[in-house]
């Protein structure tokens, strides 16, 4: 589903970000929304438009080939190993931040996140901003705490036609589907590396590059956003149960009258709204935040989810969707022992 590259529109795109301005661009995980990473106003913008706390850190996405050591200092092997072996992709790694890198993309924190996406549109906009040698600090193109964009009409939905956006340029739909992986370095020496959000380069793959598995993060790890309890949630409640409790569930909440939204892999009877996705790792990422949108405007009272198995490959889908339903336990139950109004 890839659309094809307007060089024109890319090079007006550029221009509009060097000049200060918001561009919402694809990725191969999630739409980004864009700024010149060292102008500290056009990065201000950001979070004023995603209505996202000044402490949260933005990543920065750099073209292909781009100097590591212009963005980070006290850069580590394992740092040129891992971008050697999976840029451009879905690999955030957070390293000591240059000293004359603004603080505002790291939140004031002292480090800074970095990534090359591998996305044609996403890698012909950075090879044009700034002569290939700028950074666009992009968080995912949503208000804080909603579900990321995988399109860019999920971009439009989130900040409307005349929103603070330049520029949405459409690369189809992100073929990954969920966020980068997000591997800490700044404290390698002392700490090893931690992973901070699970993603499709899992801890495993990290490992076969580097010889040191990333451990969970501790308490002192680097702060980010993509880990609070409760992030890419939908209006809807979500509550995501293994299949036979879900299949008692959906029975009780039909009886009395209740409009459910299902997302599942299963075989499972029809309900008011449902999403069928794939039973693969990385077929069910590329249709979950297009599924939780979808099933988020249909007017049910909950979404309902198939626990996907637990494991390996999974581990960066069950993040997320274990975040999604934070803040709705008790919804089921709630449901069924209160009166239809
Ligand atoms: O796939 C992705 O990573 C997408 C696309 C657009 O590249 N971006 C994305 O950005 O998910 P965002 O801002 O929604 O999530 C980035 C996460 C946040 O949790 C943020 O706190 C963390 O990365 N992060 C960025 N820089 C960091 C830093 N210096 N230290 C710790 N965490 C950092
Ligand atoms: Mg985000």
């Amino acid at each position: 589903m890839s659309v094809p590259v307007d060089p024109a529109q890319i090079a007006a795109a550029a221009r509009a970000l060097e000049s200060g301005s918001l561009v919402a661009f694809p990725t191969e995980t999630v739409y980004g929304l864009g700024a010149d990473a060292e102008n500290p106003a056009a990065v201000a913008a950001i979070y004023a438009a995603k209505g996202r706390p000044q402490d949260h850190p933005v990543i920065v996405h750099l073209a292909p080939g781009a100097d590591l050591d212009y963005w980070a200092a006290d850069i580590p092997d394992e740092a040129r190993q891992l971008a050697a072996a999976f840029w451009p992709g879905p690999l955030t790694m957070i390293l000591k931040r240059a000293a004359h890198i603004p603080p505002a993309v790291s939140g004031g924190q002292d480090t800074v996140g970095l990534r090359c996406p591998a996305h044609p549109v996403a890698i012909a906009l950075l090879q044009q901003f700034k002569g290939g040698r700028g950074g666009i600090a992009a968080p995912s193109a949503n208000k804080f705490g909603n579900v990321s964009p995988t399109t860019a009409q999920h971009v439009r939905d989130e900040f409307g036609a005349a929103g603070p956006l330049a520029a949405v340029l459409d690369g189809g739909a992100s073929q990954v589907g969920i966020e980068s992986t997000i591997v800490d370095l700044s404290r390698l020496a002392s700490h090893g590396p931690v992973l901070l959000r699970p993603g499709q380069v899992s801890a495993e793959a990290i490992a076969a590059v580097i010889d040191r598995l990333p451990a969970a993060p501790d308490v002192a790890a680097p702060r980010a956003s993509g880990t609070l309890e409760s992030h890419y949630a939908p209006h809807t409640p979500v509550a995501m149960q293994d299949t036979a409790t879900l299949q008692r569930t959906l029975h009780q909440l039909q009886r009395s009258g209740r409009k459910v939204a299902l997302i599942h892999y299963s075989d499972l009877p029809a309900v008011h709204a449902q999403a069928r996705l794939p039973d693969s790792p990385d077929g069910f990422a590329y249709a979950l935040y297009a599924s939780l949108r979808a099933m988020d405007a249909t007017g049910a009272e909950l979404i309902l989810v198939e626990a996907p198995p637990v494991g390996g490959a999974w581990l960066g889908v069950n993040d997320r969707l274990r975040r999604a339903a934070h803040g709705s336990s008790g919804i089921v139950h709630g449901l069924l022992n209160h009166d239809l109004v």
